[in-house]
């Protein structure tokens, strides 16, 4: 059972107990820098923590660093495919997308819209409360070096992410009908849609010339639906398994307040994505949607509208089965976020310091453990 010693109990932190006195110092000061694009080369100092622990300002500036990323993944969707206003500006829509889009559900530009600014308002706030208890903040705008879409719509602005050459777990799906399985187990789950999980394909519209025909703007479109859900069930797993090592029970409340949103995202795109047509993709026939709920598909595994979790094992096999969140392991689990965001290859084309940093912000958090009586732990 792999999730042996992952339970975490009060403890020191050993970065803590190792650098006691710097902690001392860096508790004192007052103003929070800026990590990673700003004041701090990434390695070469000690990242202030202000009066949190270590380990929630590490947790909270990788949080911080993965909402950054999904707001540019999500702005660069609602510029082609969303609603463009004062909400979330920028952009001026892509009608046969949207039209593409609105096949998975009429109302997928409203959605894609609230998404978007869902996670403008997560990297804000999370940014902002590290800020306000004088710890260091996370800034990636030195690595907005990406070319994004150039079809009409899209602000052409440069971009953190990459849409254009995506390959798409899809695992979640089965995952999550799974009655018997559990990631934290090491059980693995089929592919929805095998074809997205390999090869490199785009989720919104390079140029207009990805506009037609019909069934090739419906697969880009459909490649965006599973997308949404690959991304959100990420987040829904990343918050709990953080949650874990939180010392603050302020920074458990926020981690606990913003986790269960993702969740409501992932829940509203496993609905849409199991709209896609089944199709293959006139500009690229080794891109397939299959009819999810007819062999060689179909059975509780795959069929569509079983879009809420399924019961399965959870902590222990001797346990009754349970409908959770899966996976919600501890150990690595921020650097196993950025490993799958990567795979995905939502960040070809990056530099290597982009990578770099993005693994100095995971392997702090991987290295938080949750900590006893010595901090502000109140109820509220
Ligand atoms: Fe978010
Ligand atoms: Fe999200």
């Amino acid at each position: 059972m792999k999730n042996k010693g992952e339970v975490y109990s009060c403890s020191k932190s050993r970065r803590t107990f190792l650098k006691n006195g710097m902690v001392a110092a860096s508790a004192a000061t007052v103003g929070a820098g800026v990590l990673a694009g700003g004041v701090h080369a990434f390695g070469q100092e000690d990242e202030k923590s202000g009066k949190l622990t270590k380990g929630d300002a590490a947790i909270l500036r990788f949080l911080a660093a993965a909402e950054i990323l999904e707001t540019d993944l999500w702005v660069q969707y609602n510029e082609l495919g969303g609603i463009q206003d004062s909400e979330v500006p920028g952009g001026s829509g892509s009608p046969p997308y949207v039209a593409a889009l609105k096949v998975l559900d009429g109302d997928m530009d409203q959605y894609i819209h609230d998404n978007t600014e869902d996670e403008f308002t997560h990297e804000n706030f999370i940014n902002a409360y590290l800020a306000s208890k004088g710890a260091d903040i996370v800034d990636l705008e030195p690595f907005r070096t990406l070319t994004g879409s150039k079809a009409t719509g899209s602000s052409g602005k440069p971009r953190l992410t990459n849409l254009m050459e995506l390959t798409v777990d899809t695992s979640w799906w089965t995952r999550y009908r799974s009655r018997t399985k559990n990631p934290d187990f090491g059980d693995t789950f089929p592919q929805a849609i095998p074809s997205l999980a390999v090869g490199k394909h785009p989720a919104i519209p390079r140029t207009d010339d990805d506009l037609t025909p019909n069934d090739h703007i419906q697969a880009i479109a459909n490649t965006a639906g599973f997308h949404f859900g690959t991304i959100e069930q990420g987040g829904t797993s990343l918050y709990p398994s953080l949650a874990q090592r939180v010392t603050s029970v302020e920074v458990l409340r926020i981690v606990l307040s913003i986790g269960p949103t993702e969740a409501m995202h992932f829940q509203t795109w496993q609905d849409k994505a199991g709209n896609a047509p089944s199709l293959t993709d006139p500009k690229d026939t080794t891109l397939v949607f299959p009819n999810l709920n007819a062999p060689p598909f179909g059975g509780e595994d795959f069929q569509t509208n079983l879009i809420m979790p399924e019961p399965t094992v959870f902590l222990s096999r001797s346990l009754p089965v349970c409908s959770i969140v899966r996976p919600t392991g501890t150990r690595g689990a921020a650097m196993g976020a950025a490993k799958f965001l990567t795979d995905m290859g939502l960040f070809r084309g990056q530099s290597p310091a982009f990578f770099a940093a993005l693994r100095d912000l995971a392997a702090d958090a991987d290295e938080a453990r949750r900590e006893c009586g010595e901090r502000d732990n109140h109820e509220r």
